[in-house]
């Protein structure tokens, strides 16, 4: 017997059909109760691997591993039913060969059942990408600032914000959209390349931090929440919870220290006689 939901889940070809019409909405989430918030008004769900910094207080994101984007996968997967669930490939997952590539996203969709994964890479990662999806793997690809390079490229910085800087990003997104992948993020680039690139290329494009002429937008769901320490300048607060949060747990302390909390009424009555 097979379970299905009544909701039918985007998939990776729909939201490449969104080229150039409605814009994609798309968040981050790692867990099951935001998943499920967030399935009620995303397109796409991503399962970024952010998480190491947001999630786990790392600097960067290199020391994410595999496992790790698996298990908050399949807690997203099960928080959500419409979105596209679309899980990265973190650091050292898939540079090495198509094939290391492969089994790596072999193992993500087969452990999760998400419907998608993500890479960061352009021009260099185009052969692995047409590798991936000519064996079924649906490919989401990430240009302009690349967080996995940050021991390279030195700091996160915004990209392109000079026009001579512009060709190797062009190149890029050019080269993921030939490759067959069916979506590219650019992150952190001047409005002007990312609306070149949008006109360019036959695939949506996602902007984080790259203004309104991309095809959709993605954020950091704990940064527009007002629950991360540090954001990028480019991004809208859409919530402050982190004070509200802190009032909550300092009220919740208080009633322990003083006795007040729990409370008769928090408390399982006793069973009557009977
Ligand atoms: O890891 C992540 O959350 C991302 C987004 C910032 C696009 O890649």
């Amino acid at each position: 017997m097979s379970v299905q939901s009544d909701v039918k889940r985007l998939t990776a070809p729909d939201i490449f059909a969104r080229k150039g019409g409605e814009p994609i909405v798309m968040l981050t989430s790692y867990h099951a109760h935001t998943a499920r918030l967030a399935d009620k008004h995303c397109d796409v769900i991503l399962v970024g691997d952010s998480l190491g910094m947001v999630m786990h207080g790392f600097e960067t994101t290199v020391p994410v591993t595999l496992d790790m984007m698996i298990l908050q996968g399949h807690a997203v997967m099960r928080g959500s039913a419409r979105a596209l669930v679309v899980i990265d490939m973190p650091f050292g997952s898939y540079e090495a060969s198509k094939e290391q590539a492969f089994m790596s996203a072999a193992r993500v969709l087969k452990e999760t059942g998400c419907g998608a994964i993500k890479l960061e890479g352009g021009v260099r990662m185009a052969d692995t990408i047409r590798f991936l999806v000519e064996r079924g793997v649906p490919v989401m690809a990430h240009v302009g600032l690349t967080p996995q390079s940050i021991n390279t490229i030195g700091s996160f910085r915004a990209q392109g914000r000079e026009e001579a800087d512009w060709g190797r990003i062009e190149a890029d997104a050019l080269a993921v959209a030939e490759a067959g992948a069916f979506s590219v993020v650019i992150e952190a680039v001047a409005e002007p390349l990312a609306r070149k690139i949008t006109a360019q290329i036959a695939i949506p494009t996602i902007g984080i931090g790259a203004s309104v002429a991309c095809d959709g937008q993605v954020l950091v769901m704990e940064d527009m929440l007002g629950l991360s320490p540090r954001v990028p300048k480019f991004v809208k607060r859409y919530g402050d919870l982190g004070p509200g949060i802190d009032k909550a747990i300092a009220d919740y302390a208080a009633d322990v220290r003083a006795r007040t909390f729990p409370g008769p009424e928090h408390v399982y009555p006793m069973k009557k006689k009977v």
